[in-house]
């Protein structure tokens, strides 16, 4: 896997020297999965895009579309380099058939612990033996999804940001047998994203939402107890520590049911109820409030 300087039709070189992988799978075309496919895509790799919905699939393509114009609008990348970037991108309806020549496998499908295992499962048993499986959940334990497969050395976290072409971060999580050689790909790989690689060891939450969760929790919490409205609390944030969205904003964009799962899982993970969501939030979930994706959340779309 290293000192080759990798050319791929059409595409722009990938001149990493330390890595050379140049086809990457992504299981789950929702907003992560979708977002994934384009920053590498964009980077010259080939691309598949797998997920068992032909609907999820083409809105993910046209979400692909729409954000790369954008970064055509804002002068980033011109009208040729999109058209190239989504020619490399190849959607899939299954596991067996969208994992082959994969050199690197991104599942970012559902946050739910058993969907995952059995899709590392399947990972394990279709992939080349060499490839790498990452996953990009936000808290899901890496060791356990590991321990599905033959290849614990090889799996490994993969956290990126939403929106993912513009966020810097990509948390990466070692799982408890993660090898060195696995976790330096991964390293790198980002780097060659245009991306800031951050390595942290397998916790619930990790560190990113160990830290922003119990944030917008206690936000809600404020404004349950009716401290002050949402778009006074989400300004004090963004004035006075320069958050460029507030909480109660932030929490809406990321989803309020993926908040509350986050919440679940470290507070069962640390069997600690400081981590146990609002009763508030959890209401809003169970009204299908969640934020922007349904049209309404602490505030309305
Ligand atoms: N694709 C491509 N470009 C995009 C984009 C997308 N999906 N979304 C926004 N952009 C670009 C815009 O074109 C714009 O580009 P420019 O700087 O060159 O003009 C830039 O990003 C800023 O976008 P906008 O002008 O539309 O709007 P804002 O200035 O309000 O920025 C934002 C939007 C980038 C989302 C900003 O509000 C932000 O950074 N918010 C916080 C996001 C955040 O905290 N993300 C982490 C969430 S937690 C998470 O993902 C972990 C998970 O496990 C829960």
């Amino acid at each position: 896997m290293h000192g080759k300087v990798l050319l791929i039709p059409g595409s722009a070189e990938i001149t990493n020297q330390k890595i050379s992988m140049k086809n990457i799978t992504v299981v789950g075309a929702g907003t992560m999965g979708n977002g994934i496919a384009h920053v590498f895509a964009l980077k010259g790799f080939r691309v598949h895009l797998i997920d068992a919905s032909e609907a999820a699939l083409e809105k993910a393509m046209q979400t692909i579309e729409k954000n790369l114009q954008r970064q055509v609008s804002k002068g980033i990348i011109n009208e040729v380099e999109k058209q190239e970037t989504l020619q490399r991108i190849f959607t899939f309806f299954n596991i067996a058939e969208g994992v082959q020549q994969a050199d690197l496998v991104i599942e970012a499908a559902t946050e739910n612990s058993e969907i995952k295992k059995s899709i590392f499962k399947q990972l394990d048993e279709n992939a080349h033996p060499d490839c790498i499986l990452a996953t990009n959940t936000s808290s899901i334990s890496i060791t356990q999804l590991a321990n599905v497969t033959n290849r614990p050395n090889k799996v490994i976290g993969m956290h990126f940001m939403n929106p993912v072409p513009v966020m810097k971060l990509v948390e990466v999580i070692n799982g408890k047998e993660t090898s060195e050689a696995t976790t330096n790909t991964i390293v790198e790989l980002t780097k060659l994203l245009d991306k800031i690689p951050c390595v942290v060891k397998d916790a619930p939450g990790f560190i990113a939402n160990r830290i922003l969760m119990p944030m917008i929790n206690e936000a809600i919490h404020a404004f349950a107890e009716g401290i002050s409205d949402a778009a006074t609390i989400d300004q004090i944030m963004k004035l006075g520590m320069a958050h460029p969205m507030g909480p109660l904003q932030l929490a809406d964009y990321i989803g309020l049911d993926v908040c509350k799962n986050i919440l679940d899982i470290m507070n069962t993970g640390f069997n600690n109820e400081k981590y146990a969501p609002c009763p508030l939030l959890v209401n809003m979930v169970a009204q299908g409030k969640l934020g922007v994706k349904t049209g309404e959340g602490f505030y309305k779309y």
